[in-house]
């Protein structure tokens, strides 16, 4: 791939009018486990696609086969329009990769990284003298230029795997869990970054197991489990369609929680936006459209809980409703 960025962007004959990324009936069998069992989606240009869901749901291993770097086992397979197990490299020549893992060569400094995955891309040396200083100030790593990899922190090489994944000007990025495992100010940083690159109108398909992440980054998203979609739609439309809008947790103790569940299921049933109660190890949680007076009907019972949080529901909520599972455990 020898073309210049600006020039690839005026050559994208396939691009128009075909979705970014297109999955029909795609799974993925090792031996006789199904890791993914037959999903459909299909995500539009510009737009934040998440694919969210529990650890092992299968979410890596659909990154992999879009990114051309596993095969599928059966099913239909489109990223711009070209199908990656016919023609792996043109794929991941449109294709910015940020793995779950990063696997960035730790003896070489930040600026060498990303020159060094350029030459491996067959990109200009002249061409990339001058973006990796864009890419090292858009990632908010000038400073750190000619610090090896092993000496920078977790959050900046995370941001370094975006920098170098975007050295070849791709038009869709894949973010397989871009900040697990990142503090809070960090995740904000990298969060800050992505919404730059989706205004600038690239393609962002990440994984997440963090419901925040997903609700923060996400136009769209599906929700997975083993190896399923088991809901599709954008953070507040699935909210809205799998959830009340309001939550209301409760503790009671560990004890008395199972017992309770089932005497404000009974008492509540009948108020106006009251939909279930969950019972999680350490807390109830009543659903309810206005979870403050479903608390004052509770309190007017009798019943005095040892502590009462209200709060908006969130993809979390979702994915209990639609798994019996928490995201989170
Ligand atoms: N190379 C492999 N050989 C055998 N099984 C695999 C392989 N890669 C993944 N799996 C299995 O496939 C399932 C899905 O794995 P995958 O890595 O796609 O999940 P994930 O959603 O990315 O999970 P996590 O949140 O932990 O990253 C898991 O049960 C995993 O053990
Ligand atoms: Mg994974």
């Amino acid at each position: 791939m020898t073309t210049t960025a600006s020039s690839r962007a005026h050559a994208r004959p396939e691009s128009t009018g075909t979705p970014a990324i297109e999955a029909r009936g795609l799974t993925k069998k090792y031996g006789d486990f199904s890791a993914v069992r037959g999903i459909d989606f299909a995500v539009t240009r510009g737009e934040a696609f998440g694919l969210l869901g529990p650890n092992g749901a299968g979410k890596s291993t659909t990154m992999r086969m879009i990114a051309a770097v596993a095969s599928r086992t059966t099913g239909e397979l489109r990223v711009a329009g070209i199908d990656p197990e016919a023609e792996g490299p043109r794929v991941r020549a449109r294709l910015g990769v940020v793995p779950q893992q990063d696997n960035l060569d730790e003896e070489l400094s930040v600026r060498e990284n990303i020159i060094m995955y350029g030459r491996y891309f067959g990109l200009p040396r002249r061409y990339l003298v001058t973006k990796v200083e864009e890419l090292l100030e858009f990632a908010q790593l000038t400073h750190k230029a000619r610090a090896r990899v092993e000496d920078l922190s977790g959050g900046m090489k995370r941001r370094l795997t975006i920098a170098r994944a975007l050295v070849n000007e791709p038009e869709i990025l894949l973010l397989d869990e871009p900040t697990t495992g990142l503090d809070p100010q960090a995740r904000h940083v990298l969060w800050d970054r992505l919404f730059r690159l989706k205004e600038a109108g690239t393609t962002l398909v990440l994984t997440t197991h963090h419901m925040d992440e997903a609700e923060q980054l996400c136009d769209r998203l599906v929700v997975v489990d083993e190896g399923r979609i088991m809901a599709e739609g954008s953070p507040a439309g699935l909210i809205r369609e799998h959830s009340t809008r309001e939550v209301l947790e409760l503790r009671f103790g560990m004890e008395r929680n199972p017992e309770l569940a089932a005497v404000l299921e009974e008492q509540l049933g009948d108020a106006v936006g009251f939909s279930h109660v969950e019972v999680l190890p350490d807390r109830l949680l009543v659903y309810a459209e206005q979870a403050d007076h479903a608390l004052e009907a509770i309190y007017a019972a009798g019943h005095k809980p040892m502590t009462s949080l209200v709060r908006r529901s969130s993809l979390e909520d979702v994915f209990l409703r639609l798994t019996g599972r928490s995201l989170i455990d």
